[in-house]
């Protein structure tokens, strides 16, 4: 059976992210009515809300080819210069996880990025000479979960920059039905509500948990997603009624247990966790932050209310 990829193809088949959206439509216009490249785009926010989608979509609405790297794959300046000059005109280079690009291969981005041209050094020592080398006109897209680590220089150099946001219920729920209906899954309405609720505002999870449970409708129910299904699949896959998973709940238990319900900083809470500090604000954070289960404050992070009742734990002031 082949599965037909999940992932839209077009702008209008994209759920969601309106604000992104409707600035990149009318960008896109108008680089198509020039006859230009876009400009250079930079997405940022928490993995999973579509930014290699949104970036693939580019690329199709353009009608140009998209070459897809990843910071951390690019070692050399070298590499970086070679990527660049077997592009074709106009053609899009997506840079995933952007922020993790030495500092050697992101000078080399600076030239390219602004009139598309690499300094080569050749020779050594006296005979040291540079020689600029013209590239084709491109469009670097770049994509990042922690937008705090870009280089001021490299930040500066993007003409387009957008945050995605996490997805409301109404949205997961139509992404759902839309997979639902790829799949060849039934799903009711409640179903549907149920899972994209359980979602964590985030497509990439609503799509993973929707085949899992799928499976799981298939050999314990008649194959349809009810409400009853989804709730029953959910509980076993551990993903809770605001859709936190076990990490999740670890940061909140971990707040509460060990730092009285805080404040404690950022630092000693990952040290606690033993997570990154950087990915802890950047990737685990910004869910909890929204759905006022943790706050911010100048003295660190506390667990809200809402996080002692959500983990059933009293809450004493
Ligand atoms: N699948 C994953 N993300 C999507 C989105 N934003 N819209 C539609 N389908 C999706």
């Amino acid at each position: 059976v082949i599965e037909k990829g999940l992932r839209p193809q077009k702008l209008d088949q994209y759920i969601g992210q309106e604000k992104a959206k409707n600035n990149l439509k009318i960008f896109i216009e108008a680089a198509k009515t020039r006859n230009e490249p876009l400009d250079h785009v930079l997405l940022y926010g928490p993995p999973g809300l579509g930014k290699t989608t949104l970036s693939t979509i580019i690329a199709n609405e353009m009608g140009v080819n998209i070459k897809v790297t990843s910071g951390p794959a690019i070692e050399k300046p070298g590499e970086m210069a070679a990527i660049l000059n077997n592009l074709s005109e106009n053609d899009i280079l997506f840079i995933d996880e952007i922020h993790r690009l030495n500092r050697q291969v992101e000078e080399v981005l600076y030239p390219a990025m602004e009139d598309y041209s690499i300094d080569i050094m050749i020779g050594k020592g006296q005979a040291a000479r540079s020689i600029r080398l013209d590239l084709p006109k491109f469009t670097l897209i770049g994509a990042t979960t922690r937008a705090g680590l870009l280089t001021a220089p490299l930040r500066d150099r993007f003409g387009v920059i957008n945050k995605l946001e996490f997805y409301n219920i109404s949205e997961l729920k139509k992404i759902i039905i839309r997979s639902a209906d790829i799949l060849g899954v039934e799903i009711d309405d409640k179903g549907a509500e149920e899972m994209a609720r359980r979602s964590r505002g985030t497509p990439r999870l609503a799509n993973r948990l929707l085949k899992r449970v799928r499976d799981f409708a298939q050999v314990k129910y008649d194959g349809v997603i009810t409400e009853d299904v989804a709730n029953t699949a959910l509980n076993l896959l551990e993903v809770d009624k605001l859709g936190l998973d076990r990490g999740d709940r670890s940061i909140l238990d971990t707040i509460i247990s060990k730092f009285a319900g805080g404040p404690v900083g950022l630092d000693t809470l990952a040290a606690a966790l033993g997570e990154d500090s950087g990915t802890l604000e950047d990737v685990y954070e910004p869910y909890l932050i929204q759905n006022g289960l943790i706050q911010r404050t100048p003295r660190g992070r506390i667990a809200t209310p809402t996080a002692y009742e959500h983990l059933g734990i009293p809450y004493e002031q």
